[in-house]
């Protein structure tokens, strides 16, 4: 089975990931990294040299080679990729794979991308504290109904990880 872990930027989706496929004896791949990996650059780098629309084409040509794979995979996304072409579709229309949705706040949200703005080629430019708030609070507004369209929808705020992961599991088997 493919569980597929959906959410915005800094909602967890790889630090529950990765512990989620402990758990479960999975294997991780987060595709952000795999797409660093299979383009030998880094998603700053491909969006700065390359520009976000061909950032979108190959995130969603490695999201179906991974998706056909028959292994069993924790896969967490980028915040943004159930929101371009098909592949929310392309998720919820794959054989064995379920997709999990992990709801926070934008107060949480903003809490934890001010200290990680720099690697976020999409909000790095922000400068103060409001306006990351004002910005992730339309962002959201836009994604949201691609999230939601996930098999189960998990709220995460004021939750310890493990239990956020036991939850999950719960959820899926
Ligand atoms: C993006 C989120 C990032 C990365 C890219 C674009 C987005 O992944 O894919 O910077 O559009 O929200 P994380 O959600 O892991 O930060």
């Amino acid at each position: 089975m493919i569980i597929v872990l959906i959410g915005y930027m800094a909602s967890g989706k790889s630090t529950l990931g990765k512990m989620l496929a402990e758990k479960l004896n999975y294997n991780f791949i987060d595709l952000d990294d795999y797409i660093e990996a299979s383009e030998n650059k880094t998603v700053s780098d491909i969006f700065k040299t390359k520009g976000e629309i061909y950032f979108r084409k190959q995130e969603t040509h490695y999201l179906k080679a991974l998706l056909e794979s028959k292994n069993n995979i924790v896969l967490s996304l980028g915040g943004g990729t159930p929101c371009f072409g098909n592949n929310m579709d392309m998720i919820l229309d794959a054989e064995d794979v379920k997709s999990i949705y992990l709801k926070a706040s934008i107060k949480a949200l903003a809490k934890r991308l001010k200290t990680e703005k720099s690697k976020r080629p999409l909000i790095a430019h922000i400068e103060t504290d409001d306006l990351l708030m004002e910005f992730i609070g339309k962002h959201l507004f836009e994604r949201s109904p691609f999230y939601a369209k996930a098999h189960t929808v998990l709220t995460t705020d004021n939750k310890k990880e493990t239990d956020i992961v036991e939850e999950l599991i719960s959820g899926l088997f």
